[in-house]
């Protein structure tokens, strides 16, 4: 059995419909309970198993409830995969005001998925074998202006997983992280427009997804992402003000070929 955090997702979704054609036994989770019914009945015509438990992972006691609800009606996992995410783009005077974007970025991207991984990876460990997968974003380790509370959250959640890594592995339990870079979802519409340049589709976001959970990798990244990571290191300033004019240009783009604003959190 595999749990799939932001099911209803556009990557969430993609990662659904394949680990269906699989014959998959899923447990679905995401707040929109309609959306997740769906997702589930897709499940079950392409052959695979799903039931769909809705929860906001911004609400540490619905977490822990559906942590206790997964272990006592579905059992306990073979793999956990973390893909619920939010984001937000907001340049800082923008963010004047609004600490609690910081507060609901991580509620979703950081807090959230650790205690629901922490709750199910004690009876994994203790079975000997699992694997959970989270999805970061490449701006995970290329902090860029505007992407502040989402990089933070999402970085939180990188290191979080880093560091209980070796423990895990050690009781047969596998950690793998996938930093994705632009897909397009409608996560990337409210700054990138619906089509965005140079943005994977869906699918293939998930067969990223899917090579984390069928290898032993602990690290599925674009390689671009990695020399970011090194140059964020050896000149910060530097990285960030080219990382945030890259964004710039690619939100011009997309304005001119969409009409599309900033993103905005509800
Ligand atoms: N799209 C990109 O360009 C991009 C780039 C890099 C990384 N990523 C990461 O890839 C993952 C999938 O993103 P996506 O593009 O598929 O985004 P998406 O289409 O916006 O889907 C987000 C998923 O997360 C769920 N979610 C959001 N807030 C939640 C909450 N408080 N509690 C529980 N579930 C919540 C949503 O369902 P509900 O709204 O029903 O809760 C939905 O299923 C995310 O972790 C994202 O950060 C995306």
């Amino acid at each position: 059995m595999i749990v799939l955090t932001g099911a209803t997702g556009g990557v969430g979704r993609a990662v659904a419909t394949a680990l269906a054609e699989r014959g998959a036994h899923l447990v679905l989770t995401a707040r929109d309970g309609e959306a997740l019914e769906a997702v589930a009945t897709m499940v079950r015509e392409r052959g695979g198993r799903a039931v769909a438990h809705p929860c906001d992972l911004r609400d540490q006691q619905a977490v822990a409830e559906l942590a206790e609800r997964i272990l006592a009606e579905d059992g306990v996992p073979e793999a956990v995969l973390n893909l619920a995410g939010h984001c937000v783009h907001r340049d800082l005077e923008a963010t004047f005001g609004r600490p609690h974007d910081l507060v609901r970025l991580t509620g979703t991207n950081l807090l959230g998925p650790a205690a629901l991984i922490l709750a199910l990876l004690a009876p994994m460990c203790a079975a000997g074998r699992g694997r959970i997968v989270a999805v970061t974003s490449a701006s995970t380790r290329i902090p860029a202006p505007g992407w502040a509370a989402y990089g933070a959250s999402k970085a939180g959640l990188d290191s979080w997983l880093r560091a209980i890594r070796p423990q895990a592995e050690a009781q047969g339990v596998g950690v793998a992280i996938v930093e994705l870079p632009l897909v397009a979802t409608s996560m990337a519409t409210p700054t990138y427009g619906s089509s965005p340049r140079g943005a994977l589709e869906p699918s293939q976001a998930a067969a990223r997804v899917l090579r984390a959970l069928d290898s032993r990798r602990t690290l599925v990244s674009p390689p671009w992402s990695r020399l970011g990571a090194v140059l964020s290191q050896a000149a910060p300033a530097l990285t960030a003000r080219a990382a945030g004019a890259g964004s710039r240009v690619a939100q011009r783009l997309s304005r001119r070929e969409t009409g599309s604003g900033s993103g905005s959190l509800r």
